[in-house]
């Protein structure tokens, strides 16, 4: 969802055999790494993903450096044309990734050095990458989680919608999947409205904390070069620079979460998505999914499979190991940092591309759904759902504690169940060979229309409440009336 505009070519490794050692920190080496070494260290392969960031940070770190004369403005002018070069042949996908240069940093020094020569090598003064890499990083996250942010609030809207238009529409309302009182769609589908307005706001929460700048912290204990991290850190968009060196490396709490939250609107998602399967299925018929949101079966010729639903739902499993993973990779590392560090990106890019296509799915499938209102009348009729309105009309009018109403009520249940007719339908006589005190006032509370006409408490599921609630949530989540 960050990615360049096109994607950089296949890093490339060179011929085994001859192995230099690196151009980079090979001073102290006589040769270069292993096949096996290169092997587990390299993280080009994922890591480029951080190019847009590493170059927008790098540019940011070199225009610092020339201000505070810690560069001469013709090496640091040199620096940042190097750099825009490299974002064009990003974009173009013409920039040579090599996997012997291990990681997205040291790509973009060697390519500045090719590009540039000799200022290249004054880019990392006072930096080290594990400052930069954690600025890269938060950088990333706050992109992904903007973007997050959007597609959550697209579902929302397409929700709202919806909800809008079914204010009246009823349906079952379910507890234990058994039918329970009848209530509005448009109430059902705020539900996940609201869900959706947490997963938001920890997603928000996460951001402003996240919203420090580790630039500056260099390799773990600051720098003697005069820099100023207030300059770095505000030309990035962060509130301040992070207080803390040691704590600016190595912490990943922004990063787990992210996943965190994640996590939990994977699980809002899934639930969603389950109502989705159950709905669609022939049994429900609640909704019909569009063709271009149904897949067939290749044996069953009448299949309409909501693959994409369930697929939302099973995506959960790799949401909640990723908040697993990173937390298990930073749990018990010493201060400051530690290469274990560099396994918390993978987690994190999956995450992200993953909420990312399951809000993208959720969206499509309920933009371009039918609701069948007519089933979901039906099955809202069955199984007696005013019985618990007969109890309170019985606590309300009659001033039977509710106890006795609901004993009542349970009787006429069962007088109406081997008449095998609907409560109201039940002739004034035989409810009061049950409950002599009941007059025929009781039917103006029976019927699904008027149980959830009836139920106006703030919150509740009448279509006058759930108009007010739709509105309310356009303004609260949409910013708009
Ligand atoms: N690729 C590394 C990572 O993602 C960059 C930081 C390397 N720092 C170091 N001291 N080796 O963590």
């Amino acid at each position: 969802m960050t990615e360049p505009a096109a994607a950089p070519p296949a890093p490339t490794s060179p011929p085994t055999g001859e192995r230099p050692a690196s151009s980079i920190w090979g001073g102290r080496f006589a040769a270069g790494p292993s096949a096996v070494m290169e092997a587990i260290n390299v993280s080009i392969d994922f890591d480029h993903r951080l190019l847009p960031q590493d170059l927008r940070a790098s540019a940011a770190h070199a225009a610092m450096l020339i201000r505070q004369g810690i560069i001469s403005e013709t090496d640091g002018n040199a620096i940042l044309a190097g750099l825009a070069r490299i974002k064009a042949e990003a974009d173009a996908g013409t920039l040579p990734l090599e996997r012997a240069l291990e990681d997205v940093h040291m790509n973009v020094e060697g390519r500045l050095a090719a590009l540039i020569g000799e200022p290249a090598g004054r880019l990392h003064t006072a930096r080290s990458r594990n400052d930069q890499v954690a600025t890269d990083f938060r950088l990333w996250v706050r992109d992904a989680i903007d973007a997050l942010d959007q597609a959550a609030e697209e579902l929302q809207t397409v929700l709202i919608g919806h909800a809008e238009a079914h204010a009246a529409t009823i349906m079952p309302g379910f507890t234990h999947l058994q039918a329970a009182q009848p209530v509005t769609l448009g109430h059902h589908l705020l539900a996940y409205v609201e869900m959706l307005g947490r997963d938001r706001g920890r997603l928000a929460d996460c951001r402003r904390r996240l919203n420090e700048c580790p630039l500056g912290a260099a390799a773990l204990a600051g720098t003697s070069f005069p820099i100023d991290r207030r300059q770095t850190a505000q030309a990035l968009g962060f509130e301040r620079p992070c207080a803390n060196s040691l704590d600016a490396v190595s912490d990943r709490d922004f990063a787990i979460e992210f996943l965190a939250a994640g996590a939990l609107m994977g699980v809002h998602l899934s639930r969603l998505a389950e109502e989705i399967v159950l709905w669609s299925c022939e049994r429900f018929a609640f909704l019909r999914l569009a063709d271009d949101f149904s897949t067939g079966s290749s044996i069953m010729p009448q299949k309409r499979n909501p693959d994409a639903a369930e697929l939302v739902r099973a995506k959960t499993g790799r949401l909640a190991g990723a908040l697993v993973q990173l937390l298990t990779v930073v749990k018990g590392l010493p201060l400051a940092y530690a290469k274990d560090l560099q396994e918390d990106k993978e987690p994190v890019f999956d995450a992200a591309d993953t909420l990312g296509l399951a809000l993208a799915a959720m969206t499509g499938m309920l933009r371009t759904a039918t609701f069948q209102t007519a089933q979901m009348r039906a099955a809202a009729e069955t199984g007696f759902p005013s019985a618990t309105d007969l109890a309170d009309w019985l606590v309300r009018a009659k001033g039977l504690a509710f106890r006795r109403a609901h004993h009542v009520a349970g009787a006429i249940v069962k007088a109406a169940e081997t008449a095998g007719c609907k409560l109201e339908e039940l002739p004034l006589a035989a409810l009061q060979a049950i409950e002599p005190a009941i007059t025929d006032e009781v039917f103006s509370v029976l019927g699904v229309e008027r149980s959830v006409a009836s139920r106006t408490s703030e919150g509740g599921t009448a279509p006058e409440r759930v108009r007010e609630a739709a509105a309310a949530a356009r303004l609260r989540f949409l910013g708009d009336s």
